[in-house]
């Protein structure tokens, strides 16, 4: 049985129009922005997707911002997993792709698309995404063979933090510029259905966007690309850090979370909570029956019960 539960398009039922891979590529030939964020549990990604955002990552980002660890590369495909299908169970609109940690692709082709196919048999994934560009051509190739989409990830790659010496703006010189465009038409040759441009000048993403036919979503690459992505922590300030450049901010999440917590603290010190109004009662025979009982009781005419 599928666990993606696609809803049918019939136009009297109240499910909203599911977003789909080849919808995102119309957007980009009709011009019109598609927007992503990440998601990593059912609760925020039900709030996301009610509130119409066209693609959900299930990014490894989840290693920083829900697992607490400093880069990327201590997620675990079982771990991604988890989270998937938390995300999954929540979507019924958007398109939910899973982002394959540090590990799962990196040491064989076979285990690459071994892993992507859990993804989306287990995770419910409709496309997986991957860091590379020519180095990953034939990984491409046979996911796209093996009927799973590719989002392709160029620019500033986490999961070569070390290669890279830390999280710096890529793309900054010719010779770089003209790498990533071959890399970026090599994607898309090789079948990949999107590219996520991270961290690099908005010139160069806008030129990468104009050469390629496929979507691209920015991320810290300027407002030329097809779509925009934010993690969302981000976006609501819970990722505990300092702000990137390119991060705005919609809401605060951390003070009104914060708010609520110290509130129930200081009741519940205070006993100001649960208040009458939030308890259960025993139906008035019982209760009646309960303090005759303790009557009693308290007369010495019956024994205590232990
Ligand atoms: O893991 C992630 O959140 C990502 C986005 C930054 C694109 O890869």
């Amino acid at each position: 049985m599928s666990v993606t539960h696609f809803r049918s398009a019939d136009p009297c039922s109240a499910a909203p129009a599911k977003v789909t891979l080849p919808s995102l590529q119309d957007k980009k030939r009709n011009c019109q922005p598609i927007t992503a964020l990440t998601a990593y549990d059912y609760a925020t990604a039900r709030l996301v997707d009610e509130s119409g955002i066209d693609m959900i990552l299930v990014g490894d980002s989840l290693a920083m911002v829900v697992m607490g660890h400093d880069s990327t590369l201590a997620v675990t495909v079982d771990e991604m997993l988890h989270h998937t299908r938390a995300v999954r169970r929540a979507v019924r609109r958007a398109v939910v792709v899973a982002d394959m940690p540090f590990g799962s692709y990196h040491s064989g082709i076979g285990e690459g698309v071994a892993n992507a196919v859990r993804f989306v048999k287990e995770g419910g994934a409709e496309a997986v995404k991957i860091e590379g560009g020519r180095n990953r051509l034939e990984l491409v190739e046979r996911l796209v063979d093996a009927e799973i989409p590719v989002i392709g990830h160029l620019g500033l790659t986490p999961q070569s933090v070390h290669r890279m010496g830390g999280y710096a703006v890529q793309g900054k010189t010719l010779r770089a510029i003209d790498e990533l465009t071959r890399d970026a038409i090599s994607l898309e040759h090789a079948g990949a259905t999107a590219v996520v441009l991270e961290g690099l000048p908005r010139e160069v993403a806008k030129r990468i966007t104009a050469e390629l036919s496929i979507p691209t979503i920015g991320i810290g690459a300027g407002p030329d690309c097809d779509g925009q992505i934010l993690v969302f922590h981000d976006l609501v300030n819970l990722s505990f850090s300092k702000p990137a450049k390119f991060v705005r901010q919609y809401g605060d999440a951390a003070a009104l979370f914060r708010t609520a917590i110290e509130g129930y603290r200081d009741e519940v010190v205070g006993r100001a909570f649960p208040a009458e109004a939030e308890s259960y009662h025993l139906a008035k025979d019982e209760r009646l029956a309960l303090e005759e009982r303790e009557h009693e009781r308290a007369e010495g005419r019956l024994a205590v019960i232990r």
